[in-house]
């Protein structure tokens, strides 16, 4: 068993030490809002947080996570990064197909929660890593500088 904190719930999950967080997520806890994409960590489409940290959860072993805080896709909304980037894309209406935009939301996230008026070169750093086949990029940086400015 796996002791595990998601959303600010504490849980076990019956699931061997190197189970990618990913698979746990979306197959035992039915967490489905994070996505898979590549597998392989090239993506982003599976990015959750680990202490605030984005990090890519299908290579991400459930051992390294165990005492740690994990947030979600449906966790983040609670934070006040979190909270300001759903609805700049709401009002921006930054999503088209809507693959990717789980773990663009939660790299801006982060993003946001460390550096609350971050510049292109820090957009640039922080969503690097977040791939979108539809070609969202130019909202994407709109709405994070959009959030950026919201109270
Ligand atoms: S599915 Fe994890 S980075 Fe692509
Ligand atoms: S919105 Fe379709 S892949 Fe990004």
């Amino acid at each position: 068993m796996a002791k595990l904190t998601i959303n600010g719930q504490a849980l076990e999950v019956d699931a061997p030490p190197d189970m990618p967080l990913l698979w746990v997520l979306r197959d035992l806890l039915k967490l489905t809002g994070t996505k898979f994409g590549c597998g392989i960590a090239q993506c982003g489409a599976c990015t959750v947080h680990v202490d605030g940290t984005p990090l890519r959860s299908c290579m991400l072993p459930i051992s390294a996570v165990e005492g740690r805080a994990v947030t979600t896709i449906e966790g983040v909304g609670a934070t006040p990064a979190g909270r300001k980037v759903q609805q700049a894309w709401l009002d921006l209406e930054v999503i088209q197909c809507g693959y990717c935009q789980s773990g663009q939301i939660m790299s801006a996230a982060a993003l946001l929660a460390g550096t609350p008026n971050p510049q292109d070169a820090d957009i640039n750093a922080a969503m690097a890593g977040n791939i979108c086949r539809c070609g969202t990029y130019v909202r994407i940086r709109e709405a994070i500088k959009y959030a950026a400015k919201a109270v």
